[in-house]
């Protein structure tokens, strides 16, 4: 029986970024890994278009890096890119090696090789892939091997409560461990590790419109804040152009290689609009599309515009979106015959806690990896499907440096129970998911794809009110999932609105009418946000 109460190291989130770190890292520790719910309830098992990397022989790790630096708008780090770049190639090659089985095609000669999408930004075909359900490949795979390996312990249902650090006046900031929800039990208990990582990944769910799965709430963001760590740039919240739009179906994605293959985007009476917003035309970063389709919807008043990849032989599309071809279906919409109705929806935190090319946080042997992080390479805006390829990345670039730290690690002697004598049960259970509502309503409306001065101080003091009224309710009641999770959202809302409002320009995701232009006069800067101690 594996010990759950004490591990080397604790993963928490079992996505790409935990998955793979743990894998790599199971030879040499024993590994914790923890998931909210189900160990594919993260966004990985969701992606569709695939993984970023170069392969064919037209293309360069110098086109790569240029392109993601031109969508990131002037915010990259530009070591941060140039690593995740040219390790792409290799992490591609190791998930294979794991067990993906990535769409391949055979040329004249019989030789096979991958099969490259394109999507938004990129001026090569570059986008690995299985088929349009890469992230269901990843994710089986990696939690297949996982399962497999003996000295990993895979728990689902934990959901991690807070970071346990030596809070101790003038010593430097180690991490200890975590308390931890078992929520088929009800019970909070402490678990002590010597390394733990977040890998918890985004917070789109604080948007009333997401592609994301409902674990996506900034937990990691928030645990690290509360911890003491700095977090960067979360005014670049993503919202993809084209989530469906249907009753039926909040957050079913239409993946951005659909545009790839060549499909338009049109108004209800049938005529393009992308020629009006940019020379990429859909294959414009996604900024700008989103943008365009929002002006669009306000212009003419409607609900949705449309994509249209009807023109292509159906055989063509069923190949290549069997998915999306098969979902949509069941909703009577043949994307063979007629064009698909779409809207913007949140979809990446291009912000996150702050790393650095380690996956290192501000706190001695606490790690962010993955859509938690930021770790500088996507800047101002994320270009299509460098997201897991820097969960890949990073993962590999932590474990050489978990391994080299560990033998310097140690276990805290005993750590405090959790103490819940002086709290009791929810009576109010309808504070907690009108709050929930209250917040996701708000942050859409005020705090969503164009912003104002007026609408960001109309949305911080709903967030003042709510922090007030969440502490008032924590500190009463017994936690729960629930509980737990707005008390994540309502801090990742203020980081998001509190960076929003120092930034008085126009860049990348983050577009406001008080200030249109982007600020070229002085060297563009990121926004980092440091906790009171
Ligand atoms: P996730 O895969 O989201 O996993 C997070 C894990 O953390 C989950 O296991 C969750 O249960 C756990 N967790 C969270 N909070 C807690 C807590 N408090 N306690 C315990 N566990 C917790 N990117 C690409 O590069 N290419 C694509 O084609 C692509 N397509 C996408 C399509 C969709 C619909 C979506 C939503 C995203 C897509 N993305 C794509 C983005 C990409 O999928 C994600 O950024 C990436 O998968 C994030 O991986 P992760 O491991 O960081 O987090
Ligand atoms: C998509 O398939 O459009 C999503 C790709 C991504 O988010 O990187």
């Amino acid at each position: 029986m594996s010990n759950t109460n004490a591990c080397d190291v604790l993963i928490i989130g079992s996505g790409g970024a935990g998955l793979s770190l743990a894998l790599r890292l199971a030879d040499n520790a024993k590994i914790l890994v923890l998931s909210k719910v189900g160990l594919n309830s993260g966004s990985t098992s969701h992606a569709q278009g695939g993984i970023s990397a170069v392969f064919d022989k037209n293309d360069s790790i110098e086109s790569h890096i240029k392109d993601t630096l031109a969508a990131g708008a002037g915010l990259c780090n530009i070591d941060a890119v140039r690593v995740t770049v040219e390790q792409g190639k290799r992490n591609i090659e190791w998930l294979k090696e794991q067990g993906v089985q990535f769409t391949e095609k055979q040329s004249k000669n019989g030789e096979t090789s991958f099969h490259l999408n394109r999507e938004g930004g990129h001026s090569h075909r570059r986008i690995v892939h299985t088929a349009d359900a890469t992230g269901k490949a990843v994710s089986k795979t990696l939690i297949e091997r996982t399962q497999a390996h003996p000295n990993i312990t895979l728990l689902e249902n934990h959901n991690v409560v807070d970071l346990i650090t030596n809070k101790k006046q003038g010593t430097e900031l180690r991490i200890q461990g975590a308390y931890v929800l078992d929520t088929a039990i009800d019970k909070v208990k402490p678990i002590a590790a010597k390394i733990v990582i977040l890998a918890t990944g985004g917070a789109s769910k604080v948007y009333l419109y997401s592609t994301n799965p409902q674990i996506s709430t900034g937990d990691g963001i928030a645990l690290a804040w509360r911890a003491g760590c700095r977090v960067g740039n979360m005014e670049f919240m993503q919202f993809h152009p084209t989530c469906l739009y249907h009753p039926k179906e909040r957050s079913f994605l239409i993946s951005e290689a659909v545009r790839g293959e060549g499909g338009k985007l049109i108004l209800p009476d049938g005529s393009t609009f992308m020629q009006d917003y940019d020379a990429q035309l859909e294959l414009a970063p996604r900024d700008i599309v989103a943008r365009a389709i929002d002006n669009e919807m306000k212009k003419h008043g409607i609900d949705c515009v449309y994509l249209d990849i009807s023109h292509k032989p159906s055989d063509f599309i069923i190949e290549h979106f069997p998915t999306i071809y098969r979902h949509c279906l069941s909703l009577d919409i043949d994307i063979t015959k007629e064009p698909i109705p779409v809207v913007p929806a949140a979809h990446y935190t291009c912000g996150g806690v702050v790393t650095d090319l380690n996956a290192h946080t501000d706190i001695q042997g606490l790690y962010a990896v993955g859509e938690v992080a930021y770790t500088g390479l996507h800047g101002a805006n994320r270009m299509a499907s460098n997201s897991l390829l820097e969960c890949l990345v990073f993962a590999e670039r932590a474990t050489a440096d978990i391994l080299d730290i560990l033998p310097q690690m140690s276990l805290p002697l005993a750590l405090p129970e959790w103490d819940d004598s002086q709290v009791s049960d929810s009576d109010e259970e309808i504070v907690v998911s009108h709050n929930w509502d209250e917040i996701r309503h708000f942050m859409w409306d005020y705090v969503g794809i164009v912003r104002t001065d007026k609408r960001l101080s109309r949305a911080m003091r709903r967030v003042e009110l709510l922090k007030e009224e969440i502490a008032e309710y924590y500190g009463t009641f017994k936690v729960t999932s629930d509980l737990l999770e707005l008390r994540n959202l309502v801090i990742v809302a203020e980081l998001i609105i509190r960076s929003a409002q120092s930034r008085k320009e126009s860049r990348g995701l983050h577009y406001t009418q008080d200030y249109p232009e982007t600020d070229d006069s002085k060297p563009a800067k990121n926004t980092i946000l440091t906790p009171k101690q």
